[in-house]
């Protein structure tokens, strides 16, 4: 059965000052996003800092297009509550979060782990039933230099694995080539488990990029840059689309 590709344009490249503009103008085209990627850092687990909650709720109040909220933050716990209130769809937490203090250096360098206690797992776990409690999918986000091993405990409770393709915090970077082979890993292990979880791959993709992530058992297909950053970001959108799912929505 053909396998139907998502579409998650990245508002980090979109123009800010006329954002609402910018939405409606991918949300109104032929063929909508399924859904609206939302960056929110902290400037401490990544070094940038961007959006908070309020602004989650205004996104929410200006579109039907389902968001997609990146909580790339220390101490999720704390804050985990007010982006399900203000109306998060999907709600993904990193697992290098699930340690106290971990955090980020400059770019090209992100939190990174080696392990979990069993503690650790379990407030991990805690946390992604409180959001598909809440009624929202929960999604676990992954590093670039963090063991895909690690996400093991966590299959049966998430609807999806965010793999980052490129060290978090700033958008218009490269595509890290190894991501690949760790979507594989992933998709491997997912399938010998038969557990139902996406997986959305985020930094880098392009036309280019895009089909190699797919190939490798992506489905969820995060674009900032490559859609905001060109001149027509309808076009572009279609453009990515088209590559990965030559029927564009049409495909199931
Ligand atoms: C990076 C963010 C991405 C970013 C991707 O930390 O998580 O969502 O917007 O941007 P591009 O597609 O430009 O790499
Ligand atoms: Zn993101």
């Amino acid at each position: 059965m053909p396998r139907l590709v998502q579409m998650a344009p990245s508002i980090l490249s979109a123009d800010f000052l006329n954002l609402e503009r910018d939405i409606q103008l991918l949300a109104e085209s032929t063929e909508p996003p399924e859904w609206f990627h939302i960056d929110v850092m902290d400037g401490h687990f990544v070094p940038n800092l961007t959006i908070g909650p309020s602004f989650v709720r205004e996104l929410k109040r200006i579109t039907q297009v389902p968001l997609d909220v990146h909580l790339m933050i220390s101490n999720p716990h704390v804050q985990l509550d007010w982006y399900l209130d203000a109306g998060a769809d999907l709600l993904t937490i990193h697992i290098e979060s699930l340690r106290p203090h971990a955090r980020g250096g400059l770019k090209g360098r992100s939190a990174t782990i080696n392990d979990l206690t069993a503690e650790e797992i379990v407030k991990g776990i805690q946390l992604l039933e409180r959001i598909q409690d809440a009624g929202a999918m929960a999604g676990l986000a992954i590093n670039p230099a963090t063991p895909v091993s690690l996400l093991k405990p966590f299959y049966s409770y998430i609807d999806l694995v965010l793999l980052m393709s490129v060290h978090p915090g700033f958008g218009g970077q490269s595509f890290i080539p190894e991501s690949t082979v760790r979507m594989k890993e992933i998709q491997h292990e997912l399938n010998l488990l038969s557990a139902p979880v996406l997986i959305e791959v985020d930094g880098g993709i392009d036309s280019k990029t895009a089909p190699l992530a797919i190939e490798a058992g992506a489905l969820v297909l995060v674009a900032g840059n490559a859609i905001y950053g060109k001149d027509d970001p309808v076009a572009a959108m279609e453009s990515i689309r088209s590559v990965v799912s030559p029927c564009g929505r049409l495909c199931v």
